[in-house]
């Protein structure tokens, strides 16, 4: 297949978790050996549901530490943080003007919102306006995402076709790569991993933490000597994450005939989650805890963005009218 260029923007939320490790991040960081990777921090998204500003900064470093310490590459992929290129917002006010009310009226997400109670301020109402600029200034061509996502991505394909028919071509129109299995990754108490619910087991946290989290995953009440179902087991789901095909069927085997004791299993999840993240939390350590370093690397990626970013708002700019070329 042919090298394409993959792009997503990550919410700098705090206390990466494995539902983001396997939902997204592996993933996305296999890409940068097969494709041509833009990744980015999505701190002006951020804003539509952060007000502190401290907060803001630390999680958008700590995110970028994270994500590089999990293997992201700056020599393979580029890396930058949104609002180092502040063309977006420039190239979100062209595609406002192709974007009709009723398209954001619509938006699932907003509406959910809203519905939850929240006063929606503009930002919120816009968001899918910035993603969309996001995309499109980069030239993205496929944008991995998850179910939860794909109608912003569909958004984005709207306004750029609207943007090329009422302009000439201008933008990419990029094709939305579903991951299908992103947002069932169980959390602790059996709903979906989620920083909002609170279910979350952590991937830098310490031992103990990480111990507290594991033994309170959500198990029914089969005594041990009767034989357990692994299908609805959410401790067989999360354990399973760590295995390969023959250590999951092993394990179901284990599930279903009796003896099997939960406490036992999680104690030995315990110990597989620290192992399996132990290189990435070393490295965490080690090499980026570094502020000053994670700092350099947001900056040489911002200007390797812009780069790319500069010609795409040069010939929209161009084609609407905003600049003095004949
Ligand atoms: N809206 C996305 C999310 O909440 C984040 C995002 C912002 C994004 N801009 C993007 C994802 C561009 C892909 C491409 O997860």
């Amino acid at each position: 297949m042919k090298r394409k260029r993959i792009l997503s923007g990550i919410q700098p939320s705090g206390n990466l978790h494995i539902g983001n490790y396997f939902g997204m991040m592996k993933r996305m960081i296999s890409y940068q050996e097969s494709n041509e990777l833009f990744t980015f921090l999505v701190n002006y998204h951020a804003l539509t549901t952060v007000s502190d500003a401290r907060t803001l900064k630390r999680n958008t470093i700590e995110a970028a530490a994270d994500y590089l310490a999990l293997g992201l590459d700056p020599e393979k992929a580029v890396f930058w943080v949104q609002s180092d290129i502040p063309e977006v917002l420039e190239t979100t006010w062209l595609l406002s003007n192709v974007t009709s009310m009723g398209l954001l009226e619509r938006a699932h997400s907003y509406k959910d919102k809203v519905s939850k109670g929240i006063t929606p301020h503009h930002g919120l109402f816009s968001y899918p306006v910035l993603m969309a600029a996001d995309i499109l200034l980069f030239g993205g061509e496929v944008v991995p995402v998850g179910k939860d996502q794909k109608q912003h991505l569909e958004m984005t394909r709207d306004i750029a076709v609207r943007f090329n028919a009422t302009y000439g071509e201008t933008f990419i129109i990029p094709e939305a790569l579903i991951e299908e299995d992103i947002g069932l990754i169980p959390g602790i108490d059996g709903q979906k991993m989620s920083k909002s619910y609170d279910n979350t087991i952590e991937i830098f946290c310490d031992k103990e933490d990480l111990t507290r989290q594991i033994m309170s995953i959500v198990t029914d009440d089969t005594p041990p000597h009767e034989p357990k179902d692994p299908k609805t087991s959410t401790l067989y789901h999360i354990y399973a994450l760590f295995l390969d095909k023959a250590g999951k069927k092993e394990l179901a085997q284990r599930f279903m005939e009796p003896g099997l004791k939960y406490s036992e299993v999680k104690r030995e999840l315990i110990d597989k989650v620290w192992d399996y993240f132990r290189l990435f939390r070393e490295r965490r350590t080690s090499q980026f805890s570094d502020r000053d370093l994670v700092v350099k690397i947001l900056k040489e990626g911002a200007e390797k963005a812009r780069a790319e970013a500069s010609s795409f708002l040069v010939l929209a700019k161009k084609n609407v009218g905003l600049s003095y070329d004949e």
